[in-house]
C-alpha cells in the first residue's frame, strides 16, 4: 500500500501533489503517509494480536521516531523499544506509559541504565554480564526490582540479509554467546538476585529479512536452551521475544512476504517447541521497525547539477544524500526512484544521482534509467521511511531536512529543518 498516483505528469502521494509539496516545505523533504503507518498497525493486530493468545508488540523506534511518532505508536496498542537514552527521552516526551517501554542497547552506560530505572520501564534487555551487575547495583541502591529479558546470540550460520544488518550470528556484538560458561554466569547471577527478575529471552537474527526460516532455525534454538535452563536453575522462560526485521518492499529485488508469513510461522514453532520439551507457552513479542515505517514515506530532492562525462556516464547531483540517507553507504542499499513532475514521461536517459557531501560515496543511484534530467526537477525517492531520518547527520554541516506527515489529506510540519543557528547551538568559542 504505497498510495501512488500520477495525474497530468505529476507524482502524488497520499493524495499531494509531490512537486507543490516539493515547493511549499523546500527540499529535501521527508513525506511521511500517516494511513500507510496505520494500515501496517492494523495488519499487525489482525494478524498477531487479535489471532495469537498472549502475544505482544514493541516498535523499534530506532526505524524513526520523534514526538509525534511516539505519540503514533502510543495512540495504538503497541509498546516500544528504545535503544539509548535519547530514543527513551523522547519516547517519555511523546507521552508513553514507561511500563510499554522496552529499553535495548549493548553498551548501555551507567547514566542510561539509572534513566531507565528511575523511569520504571517496563523491559530491560539485557545484552552482557556487566550490565546484569550495574542493573543489579542501581536497583538494590533504588530498592527496585527491574524486570529483564536477556539478549542470547542465536549463533546462526545463515542470515538471509546484508551482512551489515545481520545480528544473531556468532560473530556478533550483540547478546550473549551460547557458551554454556557465558549463559550460565548469566542466569546464576540474575535467578540469584533480589533486584532482578529475569522474565524472559530475546533474540533479534538481523533486519530486512525475506526467509522466516531464519526466525525459525532461532526459535528451536533458544528452545534448546530454554530446557537447558529449565533443567539447570528450574528457569521458566514467561517471554520470549524474537525481536523485527521483516522484509519489506524497496525495489523488485525485494522477495517480500506478507506480514503473516513470519508471524504464523513463529506462533506456529514456538507452539511445536512447547509440545517438545512439554512446557507453557510463553508471551511472545515481536519488535517490527521498518515493517511500520519503512514504506510509509518518500523522501523529495531538487535536482541540481547534471554533467554529461562523454563515453563515461550521466551524473545528476541532488541537494542531499549521504547526510539524510546513509543506508546507501552504509550497506548499499537500493531504492525505486521517479521524476515527480515527470511522471508519466519515458525514460530516456541513464544517470548517476548523487549527493551535494564531499564524499564520493555519496551516491544514490548507480546507472538508473529515468526521463532527461534537467535542473529544477524533483526526485521522489521510495521507501525511505526506516533509517532515513533516524540516521540522518550534520556531514559538511549540512541541514537535517523537514519531515511532514501527511494526515487526514493535509501535511503538517513533524520535525522542522534545521536551521543554520542550530549548527552553533552546542559550539562554545573560547
Ligand atoms: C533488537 C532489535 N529489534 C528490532 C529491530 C527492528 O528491525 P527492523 O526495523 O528491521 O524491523 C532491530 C533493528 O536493528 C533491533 O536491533
Amino acid at each position: 500500500m504505497r498510495t501512488i498516483d500520477i495525474l497530468k505528469n505529476t507524482l502524488y502521494f497520499g493524495g499531494q501533489n509531490t512537486v507543490e509539496l516539493a515547493c511549499e516545505f523546500r527540499t529535501p523533504l521527508y513525506v511521511y503517509n500517516e494511513s500507510i503507518i496505520k494500515n501496517r498497525i492494523e495488519n499487525i493486530n489482525q494478524q498477531f494480536i487479535n489471532k495469537y493468545n498472549n502475544v505482544d508488540v514493541f516498535y523499534a523506534s530506532k526505524a524513526f521516531l520523534n514526538l509525534e511518532m511516539a505519540k503514533i505508536i502510543n495512540e495504538s496498542n503497541l509498546g516500544i523499544d528504545v535503544a539509548s537514552m535519547g530514543e527513551l527521552f523522547i519516547a517519555l516526551k511523546g507521552g508513553f506509559n514507561p511500563k510499554r517501554i522496552m529499553m535495548h542497547g549493548n553498551n548501555k552506560s551507567i547514566e542510561e541504565l539509572t534513566y531507565a530505572i528511575d523511569n520504571n520501564v517496563g523491559r530491560i534487555v539485557v545484552d552482557n554480564y556487566n550490565e546484569l551487575i550495574t542493573i543489579e547495583r542501581i536497583a538494590k541502591k533504588s530498592r527496585k526490582i527491574v524486570k529483564v529479558l536477556i539478549r542470547i546470540s542465536p549463533m546462526l550460520s545463515t542470515i538471509n540479509t546484508h551482512k551489515n544488518i545481520s545480528t544473531g550470528q556468532a560473530d556478533s556484538k550483540f547478546g550473549i554467546s551460547l557458551e554454556q560458561s557465558d549463559i550460565d554466569k548469566v542466569f546464576r547471577f540474575g535467578i540469584d538476585s533480589s533486584h532482578i527478575e529475569i522474565k524472559g529471552i530475546h533474540f533479534h537474527v538481523g533486519s530486512q529479512i525475506h526467509l522466516n526460516q531464519n526466525v525459525v532455525d532461532a526459535i528451536n534454538i533458544t528452545f534448546e536452551l530454554i530446557d537447558y535452563l529449565k533443567s539447570k536453575f528450574n528457569f521458566v522462560c514467561k517471554e520470549l521475544d524474537v525481536g523485527g526485521g521483516f522484509g519489506i518492499y524497496y525495489t523488485k529485488c525485494d522477495k517480500v512476504k506478507p506480514i503473516e508469513y513470519f508471524l504464523d510461522a513463529i506462533h506456529k514453532t514456538v507452539s511445536k517447541n512447547i509440545e517438545k520439551y512439554n512446557l507453557l507457552l510463553p508471551k511472545i513479542i515481536i519488535e517490527p521497525g521498518r515493517y511500520i515505517v519503512g514504506e510509509a514515506a518518500i523522501t523529495l530532492y531538487t535536482v541540481g547539477a547534471v554533467k554529461k562525462i562523454s563515453n563515461i556516464r550521466n551524473y545528476a547531483a541532488v541537494d542531499g544524500g549521504m547526510t539524510d540517507n546513509l543506508r546507501v553507504a552504509l550497506y548499499q542499499a537500493k531504492y525505486d526512484v521517479m521524476v515527480a513532475n515527470k511522471a508519466s514521461l519515458d525514460c530516456a536517459e541513464t544517470y548517476t544521482i548523487v549527493g551535494k557531501a564531499c564524499e564520493s560515496t555519496d551516491k544514490m543511484f548507480e546507472d538508473v534509467l529515468l526521463p532527461k534530467l534537467e535542473y529544477g526537477d524533483i526526485l521522489a525517492v521510495f521507501s525511505t521511511g526506516a533509517y532515513e531520518n533516524s540516521l540522518s547527520n550534520n556531514f559538511n554541516k549540512i541541514l537535517k531536512p523537514a519531515t511532514i506527515l501527511i494526515r487526514n489529506d493535509k501535511p503538517f510540519v513533524i520535525q522542522k529543518r534545521e536551521k543554520l543557528e542550530d549548527l552553533i547551538k552546542n559550539d562554545i568559542s573560547l
